[in-house]
């Protein structure tokens, strides 16, 4: 790879030091390097971004996709004909780095023969020095790699890339900064992801986050409203508040806030009408927050508490700071507050010394708990963390049986709690044409779920009180009872 020296271009003295405006000033850079090249192709080029993991990729992922718009790229849905890829990568587990490097190759034969083709990589992957190695090995056609830290400088690497038409890589180790008010493109027009925090400080001994998304940072109070404001303005009516372990929010502010304070000023907004958030680690969760949600209007009523274990055992290994009975005690006053609490978790199967008594316990809490719907994974092995090199990692063949065995119980009764609503009428957000069927509309529960319902494009973003008349399993079909 003939990489380049980000640090090195003679326009720095002239780009603004202060962010936004450098990236601004970036944006009208690469604008006039992509006109050229527009030029010269005799079309315009176009973009595909494509995401991995978690929903935090997802939101940023609408902020290259905002830049990219800025800078003249036109979207292409269909990544081997797009000119510029980008892939915003997730390291979670394992099979996810595997995901990357299969389409990468494929991706390279393809740019063999587009001479206009560029390739970005960035996201949590990049992150690790050992992946960054890998690809200037053996990918040396990817033409810029960044980081989860500065993916605020997207504009600026990318005007770096057209200028020197060498590899940038610009990867950073931690950072304090946050920049707000960068462009960003709403993949749904009535409803937005909003970050409330970045980075975790957790250490949960098998995730891989921490180090990836370094420490944690709060936003500022007063940007989140008034990017709520703006985006209700701009019609969205529901937003989810995202961050790693969202209870824990504003603890590191110079004027420290709690999270359940923090709701209680964005439900103060006109015009919104749902609040979502996600996720929340059961040792930050308070009163004070089921407090709030329960005297709520706008906060949905779906909790994602991932239990992760159901052995007191495993979860102190997993340095979790809760113990089985601490977690059923949690969702005790949760459903005593809100009997009609959807609460949803993450279980991780096979961590390393799991017995089989563990895995019982873990079938336990979920049998005690009923989840409307969990999440379940094999435990994947993650370098650089304190349980990759624990002793006694659990044979394939025993956890793939048990995983097999939690899944099942996991569906029978995410299948029993979705059917308890059928024949009522509830309020639905109306989000998108059914993808088989173009008469039906699907729609979202605030406690999560979907129905499908007759109905038209026109209807997307309006809330309706539609008549929940059949439970297929883990969807409603119904029909529109009145508009809301
Ligand atoms: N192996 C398997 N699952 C993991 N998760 C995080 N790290 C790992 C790992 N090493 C799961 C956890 C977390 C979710 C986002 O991913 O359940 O809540
Ligand atoms: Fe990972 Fe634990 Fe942080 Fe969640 S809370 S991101 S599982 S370290």
């Amino acid at each position: 790879m003939n990489e380049y020296s980000v640090h090195n271009t003679e326009q720095e003295a002239a780009a603004p030091v202060c962010e936004p405006e450098r990236q601004y000033y970036y944006i009208e850079k690469a604008k006039a390097y992509l006109e050229k090249m527009s030029e010269a192709a005799g079309r315009p080029l176009t973009f595909c971004v494509t995401t991995f993991g978690c929903q935090m990729n997802a939101r940023d992922s609408e902020k290259l996709t905002g830049i990219l718009e800025r800078i003249g790229y036109v979207e292409e849905p269909d990544e081997e004909k797009a000119d510029f890829v980008i892939y915003n990568t997730c390291t979670v587990r394992e099979n996810a780095n595997q995901r990357v490097y299969g389409r990468l190759g494929q991706l390279g034969r393809i740019k063999k023969k587009n001479p206009h083709m560029m390739i970005a990589l960035c996201g949590c992957m990049m992150q690790e020095p050992e992946v960054v190695e890998k690809l200037k090995k053996s990918y040396p056609f990817v033409d810029l790699i960044f980081g989860t830290h500065n993916i605020f400088k997207f504009a600026e690497l990318l005007a770096t890339r057209m200028e020197s038409g060498r590899t940038v890589i610009d990867i950073w180790k931690d950072t304090d900064k946050i920049v707000e008010d960068l462009p960003s493109e709403r993949k749904y027009p009535f409803k937005s992801g909003v970050n409330i925090m970045f980075g975790c400080n957790n250490f949960c001994s098998y995730c891989i986050v921490p180090y990836v998304r370094g420490r944690e940072r709060s936003r500022d109070p007063k940007a989140i409203i008034r990017e709520i404001e703006r985006l209700v303005a701009d019609g969205v009516v529901e937003v989810m508040l995202l961050g790693q372990n969202v209870n824990s929010y504003g603890k590191t502010l110079e004027h420290p806030i709690s999270f359940a304070e923090l709701l209680q000023e964005i439900e103060k907004i006109d015009g919104l009408e749902r609040i979502r958030f996600m996720t929340s680690h059961p040792k930050d969760l308070s009163d004070d927050l089921i407090r709030v949600m329960a005297d709520s209007k706008k906060i949905c009523r779906h909790l994602h508490l991932p239990v992760q274990s159901g052995s007191t055992r495993i979860l102190e290994k997993m340095n979790r700071r809760y113990t089985k009975e601490g977690y059923l005690a949690l969702v005790d006053r949760i459903r005593t507050a809100m009997p009609d609490i959807s609460l949803t978790t993450d279980i991780i199967v096979g961590f390393p010394g799991e017995t089989e008594e563990d895995f019982l316990e873990t079938m336990d809490v979920v049998k005690k708990v009923g989840y409307d719907s969990a999440f379940t994974f094999i435990y994947s092995k993650r370098t650089g963390t304190p349980a990759a090199v624990m002793e006694d990692q659990v044979p394939e063949a025993v956890v793939k049986d048990r995983f097999n065995c939690l899944l099942q119980v996991v569906q029978e009764i995410s299948a029993q709690r979705c059917a308890i609503h059928e024949g009522t009428v509830q309020t639905v957000l109306a989000e998108s044409v059914n993808d088989h069927d173009s008469s039906l509309i699907t729609g979202r529960l605030g406690n999560n779920l979907l129905v499908h319902f007759p109905g038209d494009a026109s209807m997307i973003g309006k809330f309706y009180h539609v008549h929940l008349r059949e439970c297929r399993g883990f969807y409603y079909l119904g029909e529109i009872a009145s508009e809301d």
